[in-house]
C-alpha cells in the first residue's frame, strides 16, 4: 500500500533495505519437567540429569524488507512469527545468522510490554517516550496525541493495573504508532479493542503504511493483511513456505488449511 513515487521507488531499489535477515535460525532450549512420577523424579535428581528440549522456532529464514514497504507475516499458531519479530526488534539474538536493522524501531510485540502496571497511564507513557529518546518538549506534544488517540483521558492518572484489557491495548497501540518510528514492528495488534477501536487502529495502520514507513505486521486477520501489505511471507514450522503478492500467498495458505477465503470468521481467526 505504500505510495512511493517512481523516483522514490527507484531510490528504494538501490538503497539498502531497512531490515535484512540473513539465514537466521532461532532455537529455544527448554528444560522439560518430565513425567511426574516420584521414582522418576528422584532418580533424575540423583543423577542430576536435566532433560532439555530444543525447539527450532525459526529455520534458515532470509528476508529483505525495503525501506518504505509493508511486509506481513502469516502462519499457524507456533509457526515462529513472534519469535522472528522479537529477533528483528533486537530483544532476542538469533542462534545463527544475522539481522541488520537501519533506523529507529518502535515495536508492539506483546501488547504493552514495557508498561509497569503499578504506575499510572500518564507515567508509563512519559517514561516510554523518554526511553525511546524523545525530548521533554516532544514528549509533551506526543502525550496529548497518544491520549487523544486512545480516548482514555479520564483514566490516565489511574494505575494501569485498574485498566480493562481493552484500555490497556488501546494505550499500547497508541504509544507504538505515535512515536514516529522509522520502522514499526506490530505483532497481533490489529484486532484488539472494541469494534470502534479496531476500525480506528486499522485506519491508523493504513495511514502509516501509505506514508512510506517501513512496517512489519503479524496478524491472523487475512483481510486486513491483504489490504495493508505490499508483500506477505507465510511461515510454516519456522520456515518460509511462500512469499510474494498478498493475494497469492493468502490463496495458498487458506487452501492449505482448507478454509474458505471469504469466510469472515476464518479470515480473522485462521
Ligand atoms: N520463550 C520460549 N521458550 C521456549 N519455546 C518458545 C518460547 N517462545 C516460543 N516458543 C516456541 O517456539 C515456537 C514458535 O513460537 P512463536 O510464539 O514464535 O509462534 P507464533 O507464530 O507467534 O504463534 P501464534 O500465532 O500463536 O502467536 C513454538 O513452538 C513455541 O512453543
Ligand atoms: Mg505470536
Amino acid at each position: 500500500m505504500s505510495s512511493l513515487s517512481v523516483s522514490e521507488q527507484a531510490a528504494a531499489v538501490t538503497a539498502p533495505p531497512a531490515i535484512r535477515v540473513e539465514d537466521v535460525s532461532i532455537t529455544y532450549q527448554t528444560a522439560l519437567q518430565g513425567r511426574q512420577t516420584l521414582i522418576g523424579t528422584l532418580s533424575r535428581m540423583r543423577r542430576r540429569k536435566r532433560i532439555v528440549k530444543e525447539i527450532k522456532a525459526v529455520r534458515n529464514v532470509s528476508l529483505e524488507i525495503p525501506r518504505g514497504s509493508v511486509l506481513g507475516i502469516i502462519g499457524a499458531n507456533g509457526a515462529g512469527k513472534s519469535t522472528l519479530m522479537r529477533a528483528m526488534s533486537g530483544i532476542l539474538p538469533p542462534t545463527s545468522g544475522r539481522i541488520e536493522v537501519k533506523g529507529r524501531v518502535s515495536t508492539l510485540l506483546a501488547l504493552g510490554v514495557g508498561f509497569d502496571r503499578k504506575l499510572t497511564g500518564r507515567q508509563n507513557v512519559v517514561l516510554g517516550g523518554l526511553a525511546a529518546g524523545l525530548s521533554r518538549e516532544q514528549m509533551e506534544r506526543k502525550y496529548q496525541e497518544i491520549v487523544d488517540f486512545a480516548e482514555i483521558e479520564e483514566f490516565m492518572d489511574m494505575p494501569m493495573r485498574t485498566y480493562s484489557s481493552g484500555m490497556y491495548s488501546r494505550l499500547a497501540f497508541s504509544v507504538a504508532v505515535n512515536m514516529e518510528p522509522d520502522i514499526l514492528l506490530i505483532d497481533e495488534a490489529l484486532s484488539t479493542g472494541d469494534a470502534h477501536f479496531k476500525r480506528k487502529s486499522f485506519d491508523k495502520m493504513a495511514e502509516l503504511c501509505a506514508a512510506a514507513h517501513t512496517i512489519v505486521l503479524v496478524s491472523h486477520a487475512m483481510r486486513s493483511m491483504r489490504q495493508l501489505c505490499d508483500e506477505l511471507v507465510w511461515l510454516d514450522k519456522g520456515q518460509i513456505r511462500a512469499q510474494g503478492k498478498p493475494e497469492k500467498v493468502i490463496r495458498r495458505y487458506t487452501r492449505h488449511f482448507a478454509v474458505d477465503e471469504d469466510d469472515e470468521a476464518a479470515q480473522e481467526d485462521v
